[in-house]
């Protein structure tokens, strides 16, 4: 048998963030056109909004979900809904190209068995950001996050466990994947406002996909 460098091509590439956090550089390429075909769709059944947060600030992102659960905010708080407040409906659901997407990244990433019940679709027009937070309001933090990117680069906003932390600043690209869980899970992330830099599969906009394990 001859050693060929090729025989065994080697796992996607990872980049450690933290020691349960990983970047996936162009993990999500391959299925890029049939996430973003489903996210019309579901946007036609549930149209992107600006959120009012409870401070009674307006999110300069725009979101829809799909899955059992969808996040959601107004003045009275944040929380997880069945069905989209615009609506009455359930949330469109989950295609079952996501839920395996997002479960092969986190296996990637060191987590096996991810089954996400919640997909939130974030998108962001030139100048939109998303200051330093917390995905905090799932019920079970041993799950990961597992956020895809589409469309216009975006500087990611890596922070530690105090909002004052030193952040990192990851450039995210059309179909790079981000993976965060264990003790990483709680990480304070953001989003730099926005550049406006045309993607071919997405004009002046940019969609990002996280999902999550909420209820
Ligand atoms: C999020 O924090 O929920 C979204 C992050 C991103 O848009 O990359
Ligand atoms: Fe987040």
């Amino acid at each position: 048998m001859t050693l060929d460098l090729f025989d065994d091509p080697p796992r996607e590439a990872r980049e450690a963030i933290g020691p349960g956090a990983f970047v996936l550089p162009g993990f999500a390429l391959p299925f890029a056109d049939e996430l973003l075909s489903a996210v019309k769709a579901i946007s036609q059944d549930a149209p992107f909004r600006h959120l009012v947060t409870p401070g009674g600030f307006t999110m300069s992102v725009a979101l829809t979900n799909c899955g059992a659960l969808g996040w959601t905010s107004d003045r009275r708080g944040y929380r997880y809904s069945p069905t989209d407040p615009d609506t009455g409906k359930p949330w469109p659901a989950m295609p079952t190209s996501f839920a395996r997407l997002a479960r092969e990244a986190a296996s990637a990433a060191g987590f096996d068995g991810f089954a996400p019940d919640a997909c939130l679709v974030n998108r962001y027009a030139p100048g939109a950001r998303l200051s330093l937070h917390q995905d905090k309001d799932e019920h079970d933090y041993g799950a990961p996050i597992v956020s895809v990117s589409l469309g216009m680069p975006a500087v990611f906003l890596f922070g530690g466990h105090e909002r004052g932390d030193k952040a990192v600043r990851i450039p995210l690209q059309h179909g790079d994947v981000v993976v965060w869980g264990g003790e990483d899970r709680l990480r304070y992330h953001g989003v730099l406002p926005l550049k406006d830099q045309p993607h071919p599969a997405l004009g002046s906009l940019r969609i990002n996909l996280t999902f999550r394990k909420a209820g």
